[in-house]
């Protein structure tokens, strides 16, 4: 499974490209907001300091309005994802993007249906909100998991599953044994993924018990 990080913070990206743990960045308006930047210039800063895919989204809910943004967004460099969200409009634009020869990524997708939809629109990725579904009382992996056999069942589709809405190190296990192809991780969450308790407790023996030898190794 890749790992993408959820974030338009271009120190926290630069920070875990350099970890060599990126294959990818997703970003979407909230994020965009936050960090209070005009969109063009930080998708260009993303997209020069990775080589994987940069998603941006657009914010027309409209087809027309959808296809001007996309090719604006794409515009910016070759790695750009467009995003579109799983409406009748949105598929409509990932399928014309889509031929245009663009990457599109439909968004905000919380059933198996919208997955299906995507697929037959020609997404490049398709992005399950997990921890949206979780939010109000569902089970958001079972998503991922629905997809995953709908997918297989189909060899034609070549859209991958970017589980997405992912807030915790358990949700990463778990869209990995699902199947997703990725994981969109908040830098937060991705940097915790190394950390055990007994991991820490080891290293602080081993270093106390080295330390008490008197030897170096070089
Ligand atoms: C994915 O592309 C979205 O940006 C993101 O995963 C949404 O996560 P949230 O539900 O934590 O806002």
């Amino acid at each position: 499974m890749k790992f993408f990080v959820d974030t338009a913070d271009i120190a926290e990206i630069r920070e875990l490209a350099a970890a060599g743990v990126l294959d990818g960045v997703t970003t979407n308006p909230s994020l965009i907001a936050k960090i209070g930047r005009p969109i063009r210039e930080v998708i260009k800063e993303i997209c020069e300091a990775i080589d994987g895919p940069v998603s941006a989204e657009v914010t027309a809910t409209d087809f027309d309005g959808m296809l001007v943004e996309g090719e604006r967004l794409a515009s910016i460099a070759e790695n750009v994802a467009v995003k579109v969200p799983s409406t009748w409009d949105g598929f409509r634009a990932c399928r014309a993007l889509s031929g245009r020869g663009l990457k599109v990524n439909v968004t905000l997708c919380f059933s198996a249906n919208q997955a299906l939809l995507a697929a037959k629109a020609g997404a490049a990725y398709i992005s399950p909100f997990v921890g949206r579904l979780d939010d109000i009382g569902l089970d958001g992996m079972e998503v991922v998991r629905e997809i995953r056999v709908i997918y297989n069942n189909d060899t034609s589709f070549t859209t991958q599953i970017l589980a997405s809405s992912i807030r915790t190190p358990l949700h990463v296990k778990q869209a990995a044994l699902a199947g997703a192809d990725i994981a969109t991780v908040p830098p937060g969450v991705l940097r915790s993924l190394a950390n055990h308790p007994l991991t820490e407790k080891g290293l602080a023996s081993f270093v106390a018990d080295w330390g008490r030898t008197g030897q170096t190794i070089l």
